[in-house]
């Protein structure tokens, strides 16, 4: 082999060396977006738990918009508003807490049925028939000004309803 030939089959400007500082490139480029993307994410969930912060809060809509008794989907949280009989509001997460299928309300049952394998939910989000394990979630409700607002940063789980997760006037 002559010294031209060692210098394009493996020397310093050989087609392996661009090959390996090509990778060398493309990975060190892919592993800056990585610690781009890492650092996004941390920076929103820290922007997401600051006091104040009120992205996640989304106003369902006057008390006065919703009776008693009924249940209200609000598409924009993924949640449904139940006005309960005495007038308590409680903000119920759409999935099932089987295995998270998205449950509608039977207004006909009067109850939320799930499509998937049948678990049934009150009202109040309790179950009424299985196999789902615990109620519906829940998010967090108040009302400013006759206003219904939720926050949907965080769905809170439950063994039960209680009469104080509603949200009151
Ligand atoms: S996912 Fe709802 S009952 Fe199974």
């Amino acid at each position: 082999m002559s010294k031209t030939d060692s210098r394009f089959s493996g020397g310093r400007f050989g087609r392996r060396a661009f090959f390996n500082w090509i990778w060398t490139v493309l990975g060190l480029a892919a592993l800056a977006e990585l610690g781009w993307l890492g650092i996004s994410f941390l920076a929103s969930r820290r922007d997401r738990n600051r006091p104040g912060h009120t992205e996640s809060v989304i106003k369902a809509g006057e008390v006065s918009a919703f009776a008693p008794g009924t249940v209200t989907a609000v598409p924009q949280g993924r949640f449904y508003l139940a006005r309960l009989p005495d007038g308590g509001f409680l903000a119920l997460s759409r999935t099932c807490t089987h295995l998270g299928c998205s449950v509608p309300w039977d207004e006909e049952k009067g109850a939320f049925v799930c499509p998937c394998h049948g678990s049934s939910f009150s009202l109040t989000g309790e179950v009424v028939t299985g196999p789902a394990p615990r109620p519906l979630d829940t998010y967090p409700v108040r009302i400013e000004n006759g206003m219904v607002k939720v926050d949907c940063a965080k769905a809170r789980r439950r063994d039960r309803y209680l009469a104080e997760q509603a949200a009151r006037i």
